[in-house]
Parts: C-alpha cells; sequence; structure tokens
C-alpha cells in the first residue's frame, strides 16, 4: 500500500483563491481592504524568510500589507508602543509578532499586548481560553491548516483515534484542541511518554509536531492512518556533500509505505500556514465591521 499524498500546495492555492474574491467583494460592498501588520524583531534568517512569503502572499490576496522590521536590540518598551499604535489603526485587522523573539523581550507580554480581536495567531491568552472552552476564538494557524486538510480528506473526524506528538501552544496544544472540537479522542505525546511507538501505532490519525527530524518512522504507523507532518526540519543532505534538505518530523520513505495519505515536507502543512493566516486576517477584517 502507498499513501495518498496530500498536496498543501494545491489546498492552500484554493483557500488562497477564495480568500481573494472576498477581498474583493468586500472592497466593493462596504469599501474595506484588510490590512496584516506583520513585526519582525531582529534577522533570524529563517524569520526573514516566513515574513517575506507572508508579505507577498498578502498582496497576492489583495490585502494591505503593513511589515515593520525593528533591529534586534528593540527595547521592550519601543515594541510595545508600536503594538498600540497598530492595535489603534483601523486599516490593520491582523497584527503578527513573528517568534522567535530576541531573548531580552518577553514573548508572553508581547503577545498579550496585541488586542486578542487583531490576534491573527491566536495566541493570546484569551483567545487560547476561548478555543479551549469551544467558543469563537482566533484559531493558531498551522493547526487550523492541518484540521482543513483532515477534514478535507476524511469527512467527519468524529470517533477516531488521534495522537499528536509535540506540546507546544503554538501547534501541539491547539492541535489537540481543534481535534477534540471536532469529537476525536485525542492523546498528546510528548518525550517523556512511554511506549510512544505503540500510542502512534494504534491511532487513525497522527499530526507531528515535535521539530525531530524523520522521528517518526514506518514502524510508528498503523496500517493506513492519516499522517500530518508539520515538522520543518534542515539536516546535512544524505547524499550530496556540503548541501542541506528539508525534512519534516516524519520518516517519508517508510511511512509513505504504510499511512493512508500522507503531507509532504514541503509542500504540506507550510503552505496551508500561511493561507489560513489570510483567511484569519480577513474573518478579523470582517468581524470588525459588524
Ligand atoms: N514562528 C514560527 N511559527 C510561527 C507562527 O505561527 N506565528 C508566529 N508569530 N511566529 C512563528
Amino acid at each position: 500500500m502507498t499513501a495518498k499524498i496530500i498536496d498543501g500546495k494545491e489546498f492552500a492555492a484554493g483557500v488562497r483563491a477564495k480568500v481573494a474574491e472576498h477581498v474583493v467583494r468586500l472592497k466593493e460592498e462596504n469599501g474595506l481592504v484588510p490590512g496584516l501588520a506583520v513585526v519582525l524583531v531582529g534577522e533570524d534568517p529563517a524569520s526573514q524568510v516566513y515574513v517575506k512569503n507572508k508579505h507577498r502572499s498578502t498582496v497576492e490576496v489583495g490585502m494591505n500589507s503593513f511589515e515593520h522590521r525593528l533591529p534586534a536590540d528593540t527595547s521592550e518598551a519601543d515594541l510595545l508602543a508600536l503594538i498600540d499604535q497598530l492595535n489603534t489603526d483601523p486599516t490593520v485587522h491582523g497584527i503578527l509578532c513573528q517568534l522567535p523573539l530576541p531573548a531580552h523581550l518577553d514573548e508572553e507580554l508581547v503577545i498579550n499586548s496585541i488586542v486578542p480581536e487583531k490576534d491573527v495567531d491566536g495566541f493570546h491568552i484569551s483567545n487560547v481560553g476561548l478555543l479551549n472552552t469551544g467558543q469563537k476564538s482566533m484559531v493558531p494557524c498551522t493547526p487550523l491548516g492541518c484540521l482543513m486538510m483532515l477534514r478535507d480528506h476524511h469527512g467527519s473526524l468524529s470517533g477516531l483515534n488521534a495522537v499528536v506528538v509535540g506540546r507546544s501552544n503554538i501547534v501541539g496544544k491547539p492541535m489537540a484542541s481543534l481535534l477534540l472540537r471536532d469529537s476525536c479522542t485525542v492523546t498528546i505525546a510528548h518525550s517523556r511518554t512511554k511506549n510512544i511507538e505503540a500510542l502512534c501505532r494504534s491511532a487513525d490519525i497522527i499530526v507531528a509536531a515535535v521539530g525531530r527530524p524523520e522521528m517518526i518512522t514506518g514502524d510508528w504507523i498503523g496500517e493506513g492512518a492519516t499522517v500530518i507532518d508539520v515538522g520543518i526540519n534542515r539536516i546535512d543532505h544524505p547524499e550530496k556533500e556540503g548541501k542541506t534538505k528539508l525534512v519534516g518530523d516524519v520518516h517519508f520513505d517508510s511511512a509513505v509505505k504504510v499511512a493512508g495519505a500522507i503531507t509532504p515536507v514541503p509542500g504540506g502543512v507550510g503552505p496551508m500556514t500561511i493561507a489560513c493566516l489570510l483567511a484569519s486576517t480577513l474573518t478579523a477584517c470582517c468581524r470588525s465591521n459588524g
């Protein structure tokens, strides 16, 4: 058996096209253009790439993109002042502060200074609470993208056994909340979980978000299970000296032989994250307009 490859690139293109259509209508009917402000502090190379891609995608769907690049030694007061200004700017509907922040900045404080209605990352403590109590909230983009692909593949997720590997606030925990909301039976596995291989093998759905390259191999996966790989890890290329290669948290070549469906890296979850960010910005804009 060879798994169906879930094409995140194609799926994301469909989501972006729908967002772009809505943006046109919003402009025609309400004279509103959704605006996304992205704040980047410092020069982390991976973050710079992410922010550039976010800007390009935002403009492509017809939204306003406001990029704020600040030096690595920016003070907390200056960063909070910028966020305050974005919070009250009526042309800004979504605010994203790219993580990780430099070590001298308090990430929790900064995230919680964004007004919850504009927190398109869904990281604000109010949004976390709303999500966990099943109320309307902004939802973190990566888990939302994973959920959309799972719903598309399975139809209903009700009653399925899901194992989320990884307990981060950005992916693992909100992913578990979303799956529970869709009536899955959810287990969060992590570095201390006993018999993690057997636990994963019992799952109908595995979401891998641990940040350990190719940790989940084919023998961890039950026949026909759906595998969503959130990992993006750069490793030395196994065949090409001096080159690197992007891999997920799942060992694709062994997993693809056992799974029923699997997302590749790259081209799986990654493109869906940005598409969901745009969809959340659109939602924030619509809600701001009543
Ligand atoms: N850094 C890595 N992933 C994310 C994300 O989803 N949101 C933000 N703000 N920063 C990130």
